[in-house]
């Protein structure tokens, strides 16, 4: 019910709107519908904090200027009730958000139970639990604005740069990436698998648009309970056709440093909602720093890793790579042996390829994989062989090598992953709405 307030012809004069433009409203009566922050009282004024998605604003309601009743509402008022109240607006320095509401009326839409979610320190597997819930908190909230904003930058970037947007199946008959991480399904009589990298397909559809890139899920069944391990997580696969090894460093350097400017220009209240220390963000430039694999194995071993050429790096190698510097770290042409049957062998070289991991700083490891890709048929049929994969399920793939084969390159962009080092925060499950990771699979 609304009470005591302008009223005009028995309606209420009042425009609704959101927190975050309340600034286009100063001195004149607005509504706002949202939930219950948070609540302070003194007697006779209550303070409400109320928030709406757009941001949070304290809405001050004095007993004597609001009556009996409406006072009584606000009173009433959980955690996280449902409600609209109408108020002036007010500029206020002091304020969150710089502005108050002096409320006239508030309209309770559902008095909520009690949060369990309350506004002091929980366990990680009960908030994770209640991830449906944990979601409203300025820190989550923040976190999915970020998300947000970070898969318009990539698009913002591709889209204008000539690469064309194509979707890749979910459902695939084979596996891109280490089959020992393959989620398996029946589909009908088949076996099928959900997808664990969508390259295989962007290779076919560069041959058709030039530059292309898909935005999605992946699916990995790693047994790996890391804070940058997920078991679903989504990636964006940028690839093509007619690019080498050099042009696709370029190209990521230049996406990753769009991304990162666009996140200061958009995201500085999420930022600070984080605490995370923007002037670390500044300093991301190109170009980024380099150092080949042999380079990278040489350095561990100078500062006491025990590690040998040919070894693969674990988690405190590249937090130590990285460590280094200021800024993302490439490593490139990793050996043969340890990397993806699809990619070009260093024509100069062939015991390594013409791949690269660009790391993160701040231990937040690889954020991309990348490579040019094998064109030659004889050299992929090989590969086959020696990976033993079967040849029918990736004939079609093997085709694109027989019609006007090109050299082409291109690289996975861990969505995830990019977004927790860009917010700072610990473990990559904050960074996506709910995450699906070793034994979790509620809410
Ligand atoms: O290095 P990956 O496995 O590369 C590929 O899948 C290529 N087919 C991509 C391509 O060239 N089109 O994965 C790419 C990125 C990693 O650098 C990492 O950021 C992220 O995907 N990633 C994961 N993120 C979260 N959880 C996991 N389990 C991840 N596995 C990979
Ligand atoms: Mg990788």
């Amino acid at each position: 019910m609304y009470v005591n307030c302008t009223e005009r012809g028995g309606k209420l004069v009042s425009t609704t709107t959101t927190i975050r433009r309340l600034g286009d409203f100063v001195g004149q009566a607005v509504t706002v519908q949202g939930w219950l922050y948070n609540k302070r009282s003194s007697g006779k004024i209550q303070f409400l904090q109320v928030r709406d998605g757009t941001g949070l604003v304290q809405c001050v309601a004095v007993k004597a200027e609001v009556g009996e009743e409406t006072f009584a509402t606000c009173a009433s008022l959980t955690q996280e009730s449902s409600l609209r109240v109408t108020g002036l607006v007010r500029a206020d320095d002091r304020a969150p958000g710089g502005y108050e509401l002096t409320v006239q009326a508030v309209e309770a839409i559902q008095i909520a139970e009690e949060y369990p979610v309350s506004l002091k320190e929980h366990g990680v597997d009960f908030l994770l639990d209640h991830r449906h819930l944990w979601l409203r908190v300025p820190r989550q909230r923040a976190l999915l604005k970020i998300r947000a904003e970070v898969e318009r930058a990539v698009m913002n970037f591709l889209d204008g740069d000539g690469f064309t947007r194509v979707d890749p199946p979910v459902l695939t008959p084979s596996s891109c990436e280490d089959t020992t991480e393959l989620f398996q399904t029946k589909y009908f009589d088949e076996e099928a698998y959900l997808t664990q990298s969508g390259q295989l397909y962007m290779e076919a559809v560069a041959m058709s648009l030039g530059k292309v890139y898909s935005l999605g899920p992946a699916f990995r069944a790693e047994k790996s309970k890391t804070r940058r391990h997920l078991i679903e997580f989504w990636m964006v696969e940028p690839e093509m056709a007619f690019c080498d090894h050099e042009e696709n460093l370029r190209v990521q350097e230049n996406l990753i440093v769009h991304v990162v400017n666009h996140v200061l220009e958009h995201c500085e209240p999420e930022l600070h909602v984080l605490e995370r220390d923007i002037d670390k963000l500044r300093a991301i430039q190109a170009p980024f720093p380099r150092m080949t694999y042999d380079e990278a194995i040489t350095w561990l071993q100078q500062h006491d890793y025990d590690i040998k050429w040919g070894d693969d790096f674990g988690a405190p190698h590249e937090t130590a790579l990285a460590g280094q510097f200021d800024r993302p770290l490439f490593i490139e042409r990793y050996p043969t042996a340890i990397k993806a049957f699809y990619m070009q062998p260093d024509p100069d070289r062939p015991e390594v390829a013409l791949c690269a991991d660009m790391l993160a700083p701040d231990g937040y490891g690889e954020i991309i994989g990348g490579s040019q890709r094998i064109h030659d048929y004889n050299l992929l049929k090989q590969r086959f062989e020696e990976h033993h994969l079967p040849q029918d399920t990736y004939a079609w793939y093997l085709d694109l090598r027989k019609y006007g084969s090109v050299p082409h390159a291109g690289f996975g962009l861990g969505l995830e992953r990019t977004i927790a080092w860009l917010s700072g925060i610990e473990h990559i499950r904050e960074a996506i709405g709910f995450p699906r990771m070793l034994y979790r699979l509620y809410p």
